[in-house]
């Protein structure tokens, strides 16, 4: 029997793209090489970083701010082994959520490596060697990314001590020091986790600023936020080794403007460089699939590839690597295969980093808007004036909104504070109707909240906020 539809990977893209498809009645199949669906994201990724993110921000809040609540409770004592355990059942109940999925919308997972034969034809060899040709009518590529490593750097991940995240999720003990290489977002989420269960974290980041691309003033408020955490940051520094030394590893980095190399020593190193999509084995260039200069697979307008059957999304293909990126796109591919107009909205993809606070953002950076050359106005509203914030002691942070000078049409948003991840969606639902800062501010908040601060930055976008 040939499929309507196969997807190669079962992550948040290829998962999402089959439950749409069947939706939309098409005989769907997922093949997936991994013991259970849902991709990077589900099992070594952002879900299990989410549970160790919670559970290490309650061990340490416990361990410090609620006595300014008048909760005594002592010392906490932490129990990795029950945290890591938490840490699993999530895992554990969310791949089995989407196995029902795909047993409600009778779709067809399939335990195997997948290969593209060409036009229709899909190869399935499971873990015993043993081969299947399937076919369909079209194909989704939906295989995400990998860890990428240091560009230019030999190093050995041993996932002890010289760990990517999937090892940063799974250490047996709290190191007493740990050194991250990148300042992007799984080293700070990461870094939180294991910084707030009492390790000494150092930050060697390339860049002058941590969270590249996220609005500056953000990074660098939030930057200040962490280091009074006790995170240490060495910026401009360009990490050109890393070794295992005795039990630990030393990692040795320069200055990018030049100068003389140093090291610095550490119980664990996490290595959190970036991804690189994940094409191997895949049969691609034998398939006749093009790819990229930057190894993705390349696609049009439409996540068609130039094999006519043949589609792409999420990690593997260009844009944001996020989970949620990838889920619309495997919503648009599924309508588009179903006849109907799919549609992306890239300017209108919000971007959160689960650290405490939380670091949330979307649309246009003011560094982008300047550099443009679109004429802007900014307003920011500080959460130590709002009462919901004071009253949870929670008024670290700003939100901040970028709207056109001359329409008042919201074009960006940034949020640093508790919450900040849950705050963005009203600005993006703003966005994604073009709204203006204007519709924002007149909107009714509830009170008290720490929404209240979103609707004031707006109001200080258009005119004046009223508690500032
Ligand atoms: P990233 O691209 O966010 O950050 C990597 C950092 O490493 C960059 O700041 C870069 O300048 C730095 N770097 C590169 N080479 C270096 C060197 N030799 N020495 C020092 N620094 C160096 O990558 P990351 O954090 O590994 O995340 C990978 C992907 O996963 C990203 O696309 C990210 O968006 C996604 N992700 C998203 C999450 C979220 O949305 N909350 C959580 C985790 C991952």
């Amino acid at each position: 029997m040939a499929y309507d539809l196969i997807i190669i990977g079962s992550g948040p893209g290829g998962y999402v793209c089959a439950v749409k498809a069947a939706q939309l009645g098409l005989k769907v199949a997922v093949i997936e090489k991994r013991a259970t669906y849902g991709g990077t994201c589900l099992n070594i990724g952002c879900i299990p970083s989410k549970a160790l993110l919670h559970a290490s921000e309650v061990f340490h809040q416990t361990g410090h701010s609620i006595a300014e609540l008048g909760v005594d409770v002592g010392k906490p004592t932490l129990n990795l082994e029950k945290m890591m355990a938490h840490k699993d059942a999530t895992v554990k109940s969310n791949v089995e959520g989407v196995s029902f999925l795909f047993k409600k919308n009778k779709i067809d997972g399939i335990q195997g490596t997948g290969k593209v034969l060409g036009e229709g034809k899909v190869s399935v060899t499971n873990d015993k060697g043993e081969e299947q040709v399937l076919e369909a009518k079209n194909i989704v590529i939906a295989t995400g990314s990998d860890v990428a490593g240091i560009p230019g750097v030999q190093v050995e991940i041993d996932e002890k001590v010289i760990v990517s995240s999937t090892g940063g999720i799974a250490l047996e003990k709290v190191p007493a020091t740990m050194v991250v290489v990148g300042g992007g977002v799984i080293g700070l989420e990461l870094g939180s986790v294991w910084q707030r269960l009492g390790a000494k974290v150092t930050v060697v980041e390339y860049l002058d600023t941590i969270l590249g691309g996220m609005d500056a003033e953000v990074s660098k408020q939030f930057q200040r936020m962490l280091a009074k955490q006790g995170f240490d940051f060495k910026l401009g520094a360009k990490v050109t080794g890393v070794e295992k030394s005795g039990s630990g590893a030393k990692v040795t980095f320069e200055p990018v403007k030049g100068g003389d190399a140093a090291t610095i020593d550490a119980d664990v190193v996490l290595i959190a460089t970036g991804r690189k999509p994940f094409t191997e084995g895949l049969g691609l260039a034998e398939a006749g699939v093009a790819l990229d200069p930057r190894g993705r697979v390349e696609i049009d307008g439409h996540f068609r590839t130039n094999v006519p059957g043949i589609y792409a999304l999420g990690d593997v293909v260009r844009g944001p690597m996020l989970a949620h990126k990838a889920e619309d796109e495997g919503v648009a591919v599924a309508e588009i295969i179903a006849g109907q107009a799919g549609h992306v909205n890239y300017d209108v993809i919000p971007g959160v980093v689960y650290t405490q606070p939380e670091v949330a953002s979307v649309g246009k950076t003011e560094e982008e808007l300047k550099a443009a050359g679109v004429a802007y106005k900014v307003g920011k509203f500080p959460f130590t004036a709002n009462g919901r914030a004071r009253a949870m002691l929670a008024t670290d942070g700003f939100v901040k909104i970028l709207a056109d000078k001359e329409t008042d049409r919201v074009l960006g948003g940034h949020i640093v504070g508790f919450g900040a991840g849950e705050m963005i969606h009203e600005i993006a639902v703003l966005m994604e109707f073009g709204g203006s800062s204007e519709d924002l501010g007149r909107t009714c908040h509830a009170h008290p909240t720490m929404s209240e601060a979103v609707k004031e930055a707006a109001l200080a976008t258009f005119f004046k906020p009223i508690h500032m």
